[in-house]
């Protein structure tokens, strides 16, 4: 048996302890492994790695990927030339770790050829299941950065805007704002009252506070408006978000008596070493995945539903991003902490 593995869209920590495991697993009961470079870019290229349980060892313990990935291929209007070339490697089947630009992709050749998916983003937003890896990592950092940051804004009496990736999903905000007990976390699903914002400000700073630090999710608006940084042509989402916190660092400024500074966490995010939780998430992912493609079951992706890992249609992953809902129970608990949500 010979099996490929191909990583896609945005790296997440985990991603290599996916390969690791999997390859490990697929290795010990007799299968060859192969590493498709660049996403979807390699099965289109032919570029591809023998992966045997040496090569990948101690690979869990980075960031990135050791196949590396992209964001910008999907499979479109190619798939008949992606099966043909997935023939042409002689694939018995594929496991792709990927997000929701990527499920879309697999979605395309999913009657043709043997696919198995698993779920990936920082931003913990895939449709179809409850959590995705990499996300508590990057929230450790944010909330690092938070508490890091309130030393800053104390020391020199300032408002600090952090802001967090997400796009449309406040979770990275919302987790990573509450473990560092930001003063302020806004998330894009709940429209910004910035006045009450100002007043609430204004009311910790003469309650004595010295300074603040606010958490914002890269998606919420202001006026009405997302900041979009960057297009990028060809990907699958093209907008790229970045830049709320410092429209909302410069209209603070204005409202209040202090001065409003922002910090822009960025790909930093992404790029930690997977935590403990993300090195035992991916190593059970990776493993599932190869079992279920020893024995065949294909077409199919992996769910975390009811503290488990499930297998489930590939369909599920394709629906639109699972926002937070306005009955959340972190958002409810940050309020009672007395947090700015
Ligand atoms: O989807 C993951 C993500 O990290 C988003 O949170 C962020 O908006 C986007 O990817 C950034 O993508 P890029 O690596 O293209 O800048």
């Amino acid at each position: 048996m010979k099996i490929g593995i191909l990583t896609g869209g945005g790296d997440a920590p985990g991603l290599n302890g996916v390969i690791e495991s999997a390859t490990k697993f697929l290795n010990k009961n007799g299968a060859d492994v192969i590493g498709i470079m660049d996403g979807f870019e390699g099965v289109f290229n032919l570029n591809t790695i023998t992966l045997d349980s040496y090569k990948v060892d101690g690979a869990y313990q980075t960031a990135g990927t050791i196949l590396g990935t992209s964001n910008k291929r999907g499979i479109g209007d190619d798939a008949e030339e992606f099966i043909e070339k997935f023939n042409q490697l002689g694939l018995d089947g594929l496991i792709a770790a990927g997000g929701d630009g990527t499920f879309k992709a697999l979605g395309e050749v999913a009657s043709k050829v043997n696919i198995l998916g698993i779920p990936k983003t920082i931003d913990n937003d895939l449709a179809g299941t409850d959590m995705t890896f990499g996300h508590y990592t990057a929230c450790s950092l944010i909330s690092k950065s938070i508490a890091t940051l309130k030393h800053s804004a104390n020391a020199h009496k300032r408002v600090m805007i952090l802001e967090t990736m997400g796009r449309t999903a406040g979770w990275l905000a919302l987790n990573g704002g509450r473990a560092g007990y930001s003063d302020a976390i806004l998330i894009p699903e709940k429209e910004l009252n910035f006045k009450e914002l100002v007043s609430y400000c204004k009311s910790k700073l003469s309650e004595g506070k010295r300074g603040l630090v606010i958490c914002t999710s890269e998606g919420v608006k202001y006026n009405g408006k997302t900041s979009v940084k960057k297009i990028v042509e060809g990907a699958p989402e093209k907008e790229r978000l970045g830049g709320i916190s410092e429209i909302l660092a410069q209209a603070l400024e204005e409202e209040l008596s202090i001065e409003c500074r922002n910090v822009i966490l960025g790909h930093l995010q992404r790029s930690e070493p997977p935590e403990i939780f993300d090195k035992l998430f991916s190593m059970e992912l990776g493993s599932k995945a190869a079992e279920l493609a020893l024995s065949g079951e294909w077409n199919k992706g992996l769910a975390y539903k009811n503290c488990g890992i499930k297998a489930v249609n590939l369909k599920e992953f394709s629906a639109p991003p699972r926002l937070i809902e306005q009955q959340n129970n972190g958002v409810e608990q940050a309020k009672h902490l007395g947090i700015f949500m």
